[in-house]
């Protein structure tokens, strides 16, 4: 695959000391992806509503210095010097030197603060990593005149997949497609691009209110269990799947078929955890709370002829879709019925989003 258009040309410009700030967002996969092989290349498409009030604010202050062999950066999450988070981070710098040479070249101070809580069992690597990815690819657009807007945010997808694979769909929105599909035009492994098709009206100001069933740390992390993937029984067949079920979504998305919108983001949930079922070693990763709430939404939708339907990350916690049209009575059902399964009680009301912004 050919990557060497994502080498920053050499430095047109220096800089001394510049600092920028983005707000980059979460997303909530419809179609999800559950398997790769390196580096961060996706054993099938997927496909994501970007969030809105779910971000990170990342700010990073560059300062120019003799070139050296490491990279040299500090690290503050929500003020706090944070050593524990800086391996990760390091790892990614590492994924990233020859796209990025100048970080050789520059002291880095990141500053990160998540808009949800930490422990929220939220995971904060897409919207984390993009909004790192996303500042250094404006120190390298000031370095780099050239630039197009498009280039660099395709750069800016391409360097967050090689921090956390979902991290590329969190630079647009509101759909983001990740992973080359012969039916999404422009789609690609390296990158993540908006949906290039017009979406129906009924997709507009969709709402993902997100129960926080769990907040612990999770018991499997997203890297183990992309790696179970290998060797697995059904994982062909899955693969296979997913990029049908990426098909059968693009048609949804124009057509706004709810009801059949309703049933594969259901059955995509679903999957991706019957997956998690059936790896060796197993896990689950849901919770008893997980499947009262589950159980509930089928209960509401069957009596309320409502197209509110459910899909789940890689944790325990429920995200509830539901059109705009239904959010009053839907909100009312959530903080009646289903809050109660929730730890303390909380959830956070969401709705799609438009991406990453410059602060
Ligand atoms: O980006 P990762 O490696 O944390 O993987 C995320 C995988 C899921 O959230 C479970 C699905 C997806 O497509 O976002």
């Amino acid at each position: 695959m050919n990557t060497s258009q994502f080498i920053a040309k050499s430095v047109e410009k220096s800089i001394e000391k510049a600092t920028f700030t983005w707000q980059t967002p979460s997303n909530i996969a419809l179609v999800k992806y559950w398997g790769k092989s390196n580096p961060q290349i996706p054993k099938n498409a997927s496909i994501s509503f970007t969030l809105n009030n779910c971000h990170t604010i990342t700010t990073i202050e560059f300062q120019k210095k003799e070139k050296s062999e490491t990279v040299d950066f500090d690290l503050f999450f929500e003020g706090q010097q944070k050593e524990e988070f800086k391996p990760k981070i390091a790892d990614f710098f590492t994924r990233i030197q020859t796209y990025c040479p100048y970080i050789f070249e520059y002291k880095m101070i990141i500053n990160s603060e998540n808009s949800f809580p930490h422990s929220s069992g939220i995971a904060s690597s897409a919207s984390g990593l993009s909004a790192i990815a996303r500042c250094l690819m404006s120190l390298e657009s000031v370095l780099n005149p050239d630039l197009s807007s498009e280039e660099i945010n395709k750069k800016a997808s391409f360097l967050a997949r090689l921090g956390s694979g979902s991290a590329s769909r969190s630079i647009e929105g509101p759909l983001v497609v990740w992973g080359n599909h012969p039916e999404i035009e422009g789609s690609s492994d390296l990158f993540g691009v908006q949906f290039p098709y017009k979406v129906h009206s009924v997709f507009n100001n969709y709402q993902d209110a997100i129960l926080l069933v769990d907040k612990g740390e999770k018991q499997v992390s997203s890297t183990v269990g992309h790696n179970l993937m290998h060797n697995h029984p059904y994982a062909e067949n899955r693969f296979k799947q997913a990029n049908e079920n990426l098909g059968k979504m693009s048609s949804i998305l124009q057509n706004g078929d709810l009801k059949a919108f309703v049933n594969l983001v259901e059955s995509e949930a679903l999957t991706l955890h019957a997956m998690m079922l059936t790896s060796n070693p197993y896990f689950i990763l849901m919770k008893p709370n997980t499947l009262e709430i589950i159980n509930k939404i089928w209960e509401y939708r069957e009596e309320n002829n409502s197209n509110i339907c459910f899909t789940l990350d890689a944790g325990a916690n429920v995200h509830v879709l539901y059109p705009e049209a239904e959010k009053e009575a839907v909100n009312y059902f959530i903080e009646n019925k289903l809050a109660k399964f929730c730890q303390k009680n909380q959830y956070i009301c969401d709705s799609v989003g438009f991406g990453a912004k410059k602060i």
